[in-house]
């Protein structure tokens, strides 16, 4: 990049937290995701509103393989990319001049997933001078709820559950996070979508939700959780004043039980007492190692203001109210987002944006995906940009 291309763009990013610091405009960002099998645009501003959203969902697509085909994924982004940024500033009625900045969910996830979005932000980015932000997409969950509820003040205590994490942290702040607990192996989302396939449930529409998870909890409504009973995991003496996850024994069971004929997978009422017993030792599972993430943020002396469940599995309505019984027990509100947005969208990483392009923390347009990327690493990443990183 030229040296006065660069000083240009570092003097506007400087510019920007001390502007919104001073007379607080309202920002407008766009944002781009494309980690997994969602192909996502929205454009969000620093009021909360939403200006335009497009989300082309791929579970047509992957549902006859039973799971995520990365290379399928990546060539239906390619494919869906322009028409979603297009669809969202025609929604909008704005254009790119518009914007205040880009933001693009910039890891973890698919490797060739995460190509496309990075690659359409930067581009649309440096073509049009704007500001980019680089996001990680669990912050991005984490800070959802603050745009939907003005109650998630700093520090509040966290569960992000989706289809490639399971963790428990306490939020302190932008790129302030503290890890409390993660899976020690499948994730919940991953759990719910193995254990649909073992079931033979067929995925409900991306109208309705879309996908395994969901089709599995609409199951597990008609069926006697008792029927088939399924130990809480990690529940035993050593391992029970762990906040950790586990949730590969529950699958293996399931499996199990079906390779014993324990239960017909074509049977429903089978199906759904199967479902119903599995999602009711998730949840258990899920709240007391909650409640022992409470416990570490009391030792930490961190005094929460509330319960955050973010990511798709905290759509599901059993999960939601054993959570808010646990944070109601704390003493705290549980606050989780509208179910559209806790699942993959645009919106989250419009607004993860906003709240970094108030402090000024932007990238420079050479930034490429991050495939791994741990949650606490963000507190060694720049914080305000340098002149060295344009
Ligand atoms: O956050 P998300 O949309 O994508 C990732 O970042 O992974 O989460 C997707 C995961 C999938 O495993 C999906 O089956 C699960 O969340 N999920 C659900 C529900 N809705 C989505 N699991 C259980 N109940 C639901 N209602
Ligand atoms: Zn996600």
């Amino acid at each position: 990049m030229k040296p006065l291309f660069r000083a240009t763009i570092l003097r506007r990013t400087l510019s920007y937290a001390r502007a919104y610091s001073m007379s607080s405009p309202v920002l407008r960002v766009l944002g781009l995701e494309s980690s997994c099998d969602d192909t996502a645009a929205a454009i969000v501003s620093s009021d909360g509103q939403i200006l335009g959203e497009t989300n082309v969902h791929q579970h047509t697509v992957h549902e006859q393989h039973g799971g995520i085909v990365p290379g399928l994924a990546a060539n239906h982004h390619l494919k869906n990319m322009p028409l979603v940024v297009h669809d969202t500033l025609k929604k909008a009625g704005m254009q790119i001049t518009d914007l205040d900045a880009i933001a693009v969910t910039r890891g973890p996830g698919l490797p060739a997933s995460l190509a496309v979005c990075v690659a359409a932000g930067k581009t649309l980015a440096a073509v049009h001078a704007k500001p980019l932000i680089g996001v990680h997409h669990m912050e991005a969950h984490a800070l959802m709820a603050r745009m939907t509820s003005s109650v998630v003040q700093f520090p509040f205590l966290c569960l992000l559950i989706s289809g490639g994490h399971t963790l428990s942290l306490v939020v302190h702040g932008i790129n302030q996070y503290t890890m409390v607990g993660t899976t020690r192996d499948d994730s919940v989302g991953e759990a719910f979508d193995k254990v649909a396939r073992e079931l033979q449930v067929p995925w409900i529409s991306s109208q309705e939700g879309g996908g395994a998870g969901p089709a599995l909890e609409r199951l597990a409504r008609d069926g006697d959780p008792l029927r088939f009973a399924l130990p809480v995991p990690m529940d035993k003496a050593d391992s029970a004043a762990s906040p950790d996850f586990s949730f590969s024994g529950l699958k293996t069971r399931i499996k199990r039980m079906r390779e014993q004929n324990l239960f017909n997978p074509v049977v429903r009422q089978d199906q759904a007492d199967v479902a119903a017993a599995f999602q009711l030792a998730a949840t258990k599972h899920l709240r007391k190692k909650t409640a022992l993430a409470f416990r570490r943020a009391r030792e930490m002396h961190v005094d929460v203001t509330c319960l955050v469940a973010s990511g798709g599995v905290a759509s599901n309505l059993a999960v939601r109210e054993s959570l808010e019984q646990l944070a109601t027990s704390n003493g705290v509100d549980l606050v989780c987002p509208p179910p559209s947005l806790c699942t993959d969208n645009g919106v989250m990483i419009a607004w993860a944006g906003i709240e970094r392009l108030k402090l000024g923390l932007l990238d420079p347009y050479t930034i490429d995906f991050i495939q791994r990327w741990p949650l606490e690493d963000l507190k060694t990443m720049g914080y305000r940009p340098r002149a060295s990183s344009f």
